[in-house]
């Protein structure tokens, strides 16, 4: 026969499945009812999350459990633990972020990441910071390509930030902020890294740079799925995603893969960027589908979101006294391509 004391013991031994805290840690269990005469135990347990898979399994634990201590039937109600008590447990969700960037809040944090290289994630995190730039935003960039960097010399940075007392001042280029391990290598030279060193670096370059008050902060991931990326789902659980990809079916279906490690690390997917859509003639104005068709919008379904613009190929205007050889200009046609982008994103996040 079961006492209430002893359904006590039991359920206060079995972790929260969000919280990773015993239940007597987070005073989840709410109730206890024994119906002696049927042997009957039912118990309301609180907890971080509810209507979960990790929902299910615990109550199979605890059925289990309460069952092998010698409950005939077993009944059980879930409820979500007060928000006060959540965050009593999980600091370092929200906080984690905040103290990222010293107590600066407001900032958003959108990942570009795509299946494989040279899709053009550099492009497009440089091209959407400078647009977001225009449209009146404050806006940072950690390129967190740390072993591939090329935001500086797609920007057209010369200069070094420099260090005010113990924080490195980012370089400023067309009003956005930038840091890039590429400031912090001599002549080019490869670097080689072992595996904690990658997110040492990268908490670094938040924790250790003076980002002042910044609307967007913008990262330019490594391609694929690696230890950055996984790096960056885990540190910045709020940032929110973008996924380039060229118009390849088999591009999209690379590219569907980060989209995957997205969402399971519960980043939202603000959208889809389908690079190097076209080529269009200067002389006929026909478009010429180079590299395929139609991959941004079946990359998009997949992801279950939607595609955020279409880039056609082209260089940007060359200039005789701005030297950024990445960035599109406001008055060139790709430039409005970003703009309209930078709108949708400003629009939804
Ligand atoms: N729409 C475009 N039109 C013309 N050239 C482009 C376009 N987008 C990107 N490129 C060029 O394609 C190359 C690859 O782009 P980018 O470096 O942005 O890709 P990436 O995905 O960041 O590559 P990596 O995986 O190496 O980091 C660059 O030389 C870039 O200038
Ligand atoms: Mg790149």
């Amino acid at each position: 026969m079961l006492t209430e004391e002893k359904v006590l013991g039991i359920l206060h031994s079995i972790e929260d499945p969000f919280l990773h805290k015993t239940l007597e840690e987070t005073g989840g269990v709410e109730e206890i009812k024994i119906k002696e005469e049927k042997n009957h135990v039912s118990v309301k347990i609180l907890i971080g999350k509810t209507n979960t898979a990790e929902q299910m399994e615990l109550q199979q634990k605890i059925v289990n459990a309460l069952k092998s201590g010698g409950a005939a039937t077993v009944g059980l109600r879930f409820d979500q633990l007060p928000d006060e008590v959540i965050q009593q447990f999980q600091p370092e969700a929200e906080g984690a972020e905040a103290s990222l960037l010293g107590g600066n809040t407001g900032t958003k944090f959108i990942s570009i990441a795509s299946g494989k290289g040279g899709v053009g994630k550099s492009t497009v995190t440089v091209n959407l910071a400078v647009a977001l730039t225009r449209l009146g935003k404050k806006v940072g960039i950690i390129d967190a390509d740390i072993y591939g960097f090329s935001v500086p010399d797609m920007m057209g940075v010369e200069e070094r930030p420099v260090v005010r007392g113990e924080k490195i001042i980012p370089v400023e280029r067309f009003g956005v902020k930038v840091v890039s391990m590429g400031f912090f290598v001599e002549d080019n030279s490869p670097i080689i890294w072992r595996g904690p060193m990658l997110g040492k670096m990268l908490t670094s370059f938040f924790k250790e740079v003076e980002w002042g008050d910044l609307d967007y902060l913008l990262l330019d991931l490594p391609p694929g799925t690696g230890d950055v990326a996984l790096d960056v789902h885990s540190m910045l659980p709020s940032s929110k995603e973008i996924i380039v990809t060229t118009p390849h079916p088999t591009a999209a279906f690379v590219a569907a893969r980060a989209g995957q490690m997205a969402l399971k690390t519960e980043h939202e997917i603000l959208g889809v960027v389908e690079n190097m859509a076209y080529f269009e003639s200067k002389e006929t104005g026909n478009k010429e589908f180079i590299f395929g068709r139609g991959g941004g919008v079946k990359l998009a379904e997949t992801l279950k979101t939607g595609v955020l613009g279409h880039i056609p190929l082209q260089q940007p205007y060359e200039e005789e006294d701005v030297f950024a050889p990445s960035v599109y200009q406001s008055d060139h046609p790709i430039g409005k391509v970003y703009r309209n982008m930078a709108a949708k994103v400003i629009d939804k996040y």
